[in-house]
């Protein structure tokens, strides 16, 4: 199958997203759009690298928003229906508010357009699924009652692109997601993949179920279930 597969900025669902990718990659042809939220925070949970190592070659390409401009010329392929599916994985509240208003003015929104447009199946995974509190992951993050203000910081003097503001914060948008700050720190100050719980707003739940109306889209719940599409 010819495949794109689209990353939006969503921490949640992410590690699942890249391992349901990394399944596929052998067997078939895949394209991977990124949102600039996406670029961003693949990189903060260290996963960038994983999406990057299974690109290259022609219909297995890298798109990046950044490089798309603003009418997105790679989304073309979908409206002539050069592709058979196009799965957003995992889908920000941000990209499914869009989509159900008709807007198309993001990477990963205008290629959801054009797949419906040229008739090609999508699959949503979107981050709201129900109301309620939901445990999601975080990305690296200084505990600042454990940080000891040590001169010098080893977390720092360990982050290879100068991401720690030592006894401040990470600057996520420098963070690479390595790792290596929480190896460094004796203290135990930079914590890594804590989980939380957040609340899902309501508007973004009723968002989520308007995506059933949409011609060619099946919402999944889980990156895991696409696979059962492929
Ligand atoms: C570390 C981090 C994790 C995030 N996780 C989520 C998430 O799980 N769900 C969500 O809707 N937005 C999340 N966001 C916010 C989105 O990245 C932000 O709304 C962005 O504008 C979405 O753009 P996009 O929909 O074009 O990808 C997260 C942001 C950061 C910095």
């Amino acid at each position: 199958m010819r495949i794109a597969w689209a990353f939006t900025g969503a921490g949640h669902l992410l590690l699942e997203s890249v391992e349901a990718l990394e399944k596929i990659v052998s067997k078939h042809e895949v394209t991977i759009m990124l949102s600039r939220a996406g670029e961003e925070v693949l990189k903060m949970y260290g996963l960038y690298e994983r999406v990057i190592n299974v690109t290259g070659g022609y219909y297995r390409e890298l798109a990046m928003e950044k490089d798309q401009e603003f009418s997105f010329p790679i989304t073309g392929r979908l409206s002539m229906g050069r592709y058979d599916l196009l799965v957003v994985s995992p889908t920000t509240s941000n990209t499914i508010s869009k989509i159900v208003h008709g807007i198309a003015d993001t990477l990963v929104t205008n290629a959801v357009a054009q797949a419906g447009k040229g008739a090609v199946k999508t699959l949503i995974v979107p981050v709201d699924m129900e109301s309620g509190d939901v445990e999601t992951v975080l990305p690296s993050k200084l505990e600042l009652e454990n940080c000891k203000e040590c001169q010098p910081c080893e977390a720092a003097a360990s982050c290879p692109s100068g991401a720690i503001i030592p006894g401040t914060e990470i600057n996520l948008l420098k963070c690479l997601g390595c790792g290596d700050c929480q190896q460094a720190c004796p203290f135990n100050a930079v914590s890594g993949g804590k989980i939380i719980t957040i609340h899902m707003r309501q508007l973004d739940v009723e968002n989520t179920h308007k995506l059933i109306h949409l011609e060619e889209v099946i919402v999944l719940r889980s990156p895991e279930q696409v696979l059962n599409h492929i």
